[in-house]
């Protein structure tokens, strides 16, 4: 049986919340109380996703570790948190998050596959580095490449270029996956084949693009990607 993706040479994924479970930082530190982990992810996450475009849109980019210590200080003064100790923590912590259960054996089987394996995301190379090699999978990625190197962030269409120049590739020899609906549907507009892993079972969005398939995890990639033939 035909696969529903076809002719595709590399599958690339965003990084935080499709291959790093971001939510382990706070869940993990034992300064911030239990009953306000759930509250804080959401809204350090959210601040932090807003920095990024805002930033973008005003022509003032700042790396991704800075976003995210900014957006920290917000979500931690929002919720009567702030403590620098807590602070660095919870940075520390971000540099190492959990990988989803299924990321492991997903990229080795895709490598295994034919596929060339990478990582595109807004992270700098230097926390991308830290995630990658603190949940052992080095050995299974080709490339992780990171917004930093265009100073712009998704949804920019230059960080989706600059992944296809990266990998000497055109749009419609990528599967990018990523869990971040509004990344998910910027790719595909872009010509990316596009994976959305929607793992967090939101209501599809209303903007440009169209991803070729939603899967609830990863592991289900395997069955839905053909790799071009050598
Ligand atoms: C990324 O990894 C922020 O999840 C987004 O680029």
């Amino acid at each position: 049986m035909k696969r529903q993706i076809q002719g595709v040479k590399a599958c690339v994924f965003d990084a935080y919340g499709t291959l790093f479970d971001f939510s382990s930082a706070a869940h993990r530190c034992s300064s911030v109380p239990e009953e306000k982990r759930d509250g804080l992810t959401a809204l350090w996450r959210d601040k932090q996703l807003q920095y990024t475009w805002l930033r973008t849109l005003q022509g003032r980019y700042i790396d991704f570790w800075q976003i995210t210590g900014d957006a920290l200080d917000y979500a931690l003064e929002s919720l009567g948190l702030f403590d620098p100790k807590v602070h660095s923590d919870l940075m520390d912590l971000y540099l190492n998050l959990s990988a989803f259960p299924e990321v492991l054996g997903t990229l080795r089987q895709l490598r295994e596959a034919g596929f060339v394996t990478a990582i595109l995301s807004n992270g700098t190379p230097q926390m991308l580095n830290a995630a990658v090699t603190n949940a052992g999978l080095d050995s299974v990625l080709d490339f992780v490449l990171s917004a930093d190197d265009v100073k712009v962030y998704k949804t920019h269409p230059r960080v989706y270029e600059y992944a296809l120049e990266q990998l000497d590739l055109r749009p419609e020899q990528v599967s990018f996956q990523s869990s971040n609906s509004w990344d998910a549907y910027a790719a595909s507009d872009f010509g990316m084949h596009v994976v959305w892993c929607n793992r967090y079972e939101q209501k599809p969005e209303h903007l440009p693009g169209s991803p070729d398939a939603v899967v609830r995890s990863l592991d289900q990639l395997i069955d839905i990607i053909e790799p071009i033939p050598d």
